[in-house]
């Protein structure tokens, strides 16, 4: 056997391609959301309840910073596709050679900007829920929200699991590491660690303050 052969068999290599803030965001902000579900009901969880609450509005007011400014993939002007790409990426599917693409795909690009927009209705509706004299259809609406975001997260999920499988890739393993197998010059350059360790303290600093004593 030819040994250069098993040149042809070593792994693709990776770039990065979700930065820290980004990880951290998502992982604080899955984490948060699941919490704040499963607490909405009990009275005894009031106070962790909202404060997981604005854990999660905090994150999002930073994410629409970050979908601005932030590194390439992260961008809102590179994920948000007009309805005719996102058709035309699922023909590809159909056609079983799906279209790939470095960052989020056009149909898992609309569970995550349904993902954010549900999760600022449900911190909205919590927040008005609050109001001393709040009326009836608020808690009814905040208890919508939130139940349809979790039908969302469960699609989000499948969908993630789905489209590894189609692309061959793990795609939960790349928001864990923020690398992806891709061409060298994909990758984002930098990783704003500093950032995302910033984010991680402001999230523990903040539950420590509301939830002491
Ligand atoms: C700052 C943000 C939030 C505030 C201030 C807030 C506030 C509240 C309050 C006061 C209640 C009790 C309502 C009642 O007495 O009927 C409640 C219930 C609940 N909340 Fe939140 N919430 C927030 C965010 C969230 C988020 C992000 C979720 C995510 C899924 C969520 C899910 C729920 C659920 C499932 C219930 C129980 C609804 C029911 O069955 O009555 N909340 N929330
Ligand atoms: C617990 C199980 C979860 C897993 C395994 C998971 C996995 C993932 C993965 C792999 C991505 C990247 C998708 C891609 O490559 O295009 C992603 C993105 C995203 N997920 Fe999840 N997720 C989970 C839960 C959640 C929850 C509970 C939320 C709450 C709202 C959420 C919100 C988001 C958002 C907003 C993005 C976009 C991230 C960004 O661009 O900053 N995920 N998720």
């Amino acid at each position: 056997m030819n040994p250069l052969d098993t040149d042809n068999t070593t792994e693709p290599s990776t770039v990065k391609v979700w930065d820290w803030p980004v990880r951290v965001f998502h992982w604080t902000l899955a984490a948060s959301v699941l919490s704040a579900f499963f607490t909405g009901e009990n009275e005894d969880f009031e106070r962790l309840h909202q404060t997981l609450g604005w854990v999660a509005a905090g994150l999002m007011g930073f994410r629409v910073v970050w979908g601005l400014v932030g590194t390439r993939y992260a961008r809102f002007a590179e994920f948000v596709r007009s309805p005719a790409q996102v058709w035309a990426y699922i023909k590809s599917l159909r056609s079983g050679q799906p279209q790939h693409f470095v960052g989020h795909n056009p149909v898992g690009a609309v569970a995550v900007i349904l993902l954010m927009g549900l999760t600022a209705l449900s911190v909205y509706t919590g927040w008005l829920v609050l109001a001393e004299d709040a009326a009836e259809w608020m808690e009814e609406s905040h208890e919508i929200a939130a139940h349809a975001l979790i039908a969302v997260v469960l699609v989000h999920v499948i969908g993630v699991l789905w489209s590894s499988r189609a692309h061959g890739e793990n795609l939960l393993k790349a928001m864990l590491t923020g690398r992806k197998a891709a061409p060298s010059e994909a990758g984002i350059h930098h990783n704003w660690g500093v950032l995302g360790l910033a984010m991680l303290l402001a999230v523990a600093w903040y539950m420590f303050v509301e939830l002491r004593g």
